[in-house]
């Protein structure tokens, strides 16, 4: 420090003796009588002159400085090195209120030991020379720093600082803080200076405003920037054309598009594909003539769904000059609303479909006695005969209907047992058999060596069992082959039950539509035997697939977990104890009951 500051001097004293010095000197050695006395006026213009010079480069000097001044504290120091190099003083001194401290504080230093710093920091408006200035807002400068009372630090007198200058900082009429400046050679006066330095003050408290504003701009925009990123939902900000201007992270993950992709764009583009918006777009309507929110529920091609709420932003006029956008993921929310409107649906069929099962059932089968009676009567050339089969063939088509209808629906609660699958499987071919060789079927059965019981409603999976067989029977045709395996999977824990033909196979659109309640492709079909097979298979926590080639064949692979979920058990059991107190329920044990039903359902689907 000691170093630098005696750089100082001698830079300062080369300044000196080349702006003041040769004047003086030359005035005392050349000048006599009035020659003499024009001499030194002659000097003293001349000594006017550079001192305005000086002021208006050390402005010009300074003003480039602070032009280049974005952050406050960089600039600050190199801003001191010019008042150091143009006022050829030895200490400078920026310092600034710290409103929320009520205290000046030493923001830059140059030409001073840290020791200076830390003992003038921290003075309270009024205290000190600082304080003094920056509570009246007026210069001040002292001769002799060393002697003046005003001084309160004392380390301003341990160094020797003599002549001292303080002019405050001035920022939109406003003093923001104080410059200082001082010199250690006695010889040296400020008091010239001043208006120059008040000057400096001015134009320093209007740069470092202006920087604290930028900064602070900044600050805003960075906070702003990451509470937009933060946001979980998209949201993004659009001009009057749609056009994207912003959107925030959660947008770009959302739609699966780049930051720079979504920018500039149009917002139909991005979501819909589209190049002209919807007819009903929620932009369009929220800045019609009354700017109001407006909400869309968009699907877009992926099959995503996205609800997007526009809101319209509006000038001090009342003009909208755009609009944001907060856009949400709600697929899987309207997913699960139609699978439980669907399931609530079908509850209601289900309800109606035993209702109308027990209404219907014995009507029909009187009627069904009736006409057979009538047509036995019948003689054989009689041409009636031939309508009443074609309305016996139609009872026993509704029949069916309602049938399916009933097992689809479920309308007596599940009563579950241990259950031999391989053994279920075996019941449920024989059952079949006479379908399988009226239609000469070859059947193979591949039952696992192993496989462990499942609790389960036997009665249940013998129907999930039967509708595969009974659909693979009417897939195959000629040189039908048909093969049914199971097997345990340990890793999944699960039994895996799979049905293969070599039938017509499944169209890949209709893939997708075998498992709905009604869709069927066969003309005497009901369309509830897949649906019937899911809603079992689910209800045990398993899953139903289908592999399929059209003219080669299909397999569907039913996987049932061999520990159902704990929800299932806990249903399991309350269902147990509600049927335990009919006999039909004790019945059952581990010899399910399986012949009735399962020689029905042949000759109905024939
Ligand atoms: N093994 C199969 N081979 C080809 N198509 C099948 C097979 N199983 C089911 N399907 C198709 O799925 C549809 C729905 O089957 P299902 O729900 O059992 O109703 P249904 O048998 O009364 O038509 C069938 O109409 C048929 O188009
Ligand atoms: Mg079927």
């Amino acid at each position: 420090m000691t170093t630098s500051m005696g750089m100082k001097k001698t830079r300062r004293q080369q300044g000196v003796s080349s702006r003041v010095r040769p004047l003086t000197s030359a005035e005392g050695r050349q000048g006599t009588g009035r020659g003499l006395q024009g001499a030194a006026e002659c000097a003293k213009d001349s000594e006017e002159v550079q001192r305005t010079l000086r002021k208006l480069t050390a402005l010009s000097s300074l003003s480039a400085v602070l032009s280049r001044m974005q952050e406050v504290d960089p600039l600050l120091h190199e801003v001191l090195r010019t008042i150091l190099d143009v006022l050829a003083t030895d200490v400078a001194l920026i310092m600034i209120f710290d409103a929320e401290a009520g205290e000046l504080r030493v923001r830059a230093a140059q030409g001073v030991p840290p020791e200076y710093v830390q003992d003038v920091d921290r003075l309270k408006p009024g205290e000190g020379v600082a304080g003094r200035v920056f509570a009246s807002g007026e210069p001040l400068v002292l001769r002799d720093a060393a002697t003046d009372p005003r001084i309160t630090r004392p380390i301003v007198r341990q160094l020797g600082l003599h002549a001292l200058a303080c002019v405050p900082l001035i920022a939109h009429g406003r003093t923001i803080g104080v410059l200082v400046t001082a010199t250690y050679d006695p010889d040296r006066e400020i008091t010239d200076d001043v208006d120059l330095l008040e000057a400096i003050g001015h134009q320093l408290g209007m740069a470092i405003e202006n920087a604290r504003l930028f900064e602070e701009n900044v600050r805003v925009r960075k906070l702003w920037e990451s509470t937009f990123n933060a946001i979980r939902d998209g949201m993004s900000v659009h001009t009057r054309d749609l056009r994207v201007i912003q959107a925030n992270e959660a947008l770009s993950r959302l739609l699966g598009i780049p930051k720079e992709q979504i920018l500039n764009n149009q917002c139909c583009a991005l979501m819909l594909g589209r190049d002209v918006p919807l007819p009903n777009c929620a932009d369009v309507r929220a800045t019609s003539q009354v700017p109001c929110p407006a909400t869309e529920v968009i699907e877009r091609p992926n099959g995503q769904i996205l609800r997007v709420t526009v809101d319209p932003l509006v000038d001090e006029e009342g003009r909208v000059y755009g609009t944001v956008h907060v856009v949400s993921d709600i697929t899987e929310q309207v997913l699960l609303e139609r699978r439980m409107a669907r399931a609530e649906q079908l509850a209601l069929i289900g309800e109606m479909a035993a209702g109308l099962a027990h209404e219907v059932k014995n009507p029909l089968a009187s009627m069904k006695g009736a006409l057979e009676i009538i047509l036995e009567d019948l003689p054989e050339e009689n041409p009636h005969r031939s309508v009443l089969r074609h309305v016996l063939d139609e009872i026993q088509r509704i029949n069916r209907i309602i049938t399916d209808l009933l097992d689809y629906a479920r309308p007596r609660p599940p009563t579950h047992v241990q259950t031999d699958v391989n053994r279920l499987v075996e019941h449920v071919i024989s059952a079949a058999r006479v379908q399988l060789a009226n239609n000469h079927i070859a059947l193979e059965f591949q039952p696992a060596a192993e496989l462990p019981t499942l609790l389960i409603d036997p009665d249940e999976l013998q129907k999930v069992v039967l509708n595969l067989l009974l659909n693979a029977i009417q897939a195959v045709r000629e040189d039908g082959r048909i093969f049914i395996r199971t097997h345990y999977d340990p890793q999944e824990r699960a039994i895996k039950l799979s049905v293969t033909d070599n039938g017509e196979g499944i169209p890949p659109e209709n893939l997708d539509k075998i498992f709905r309640p009604f869709f069927t492709t066969k003309k005497r079909g009901t369309g509830l035997g897949l649906a019937t097979c899911q809603r079992i298979v689910t209800g045990y926590g398993g899953t139903i697939t289908v592999t399929s080639e059209v003219g080669k064949g299909s397999t569907f692979t039913v996987t049932l977990p061999v520990q159902a979920p704990l929800t299932q058990r806990v249903s399991h059991m309350v269902v147990l104890s509600a049927s335990d107190s009919s006999p039909d329920s004790r019945r059952g044990g581990n010899t399910p009951s399986l012949v009735s039903s399962a020689q029905r359902e042949p000759d109905d689907a024939s």
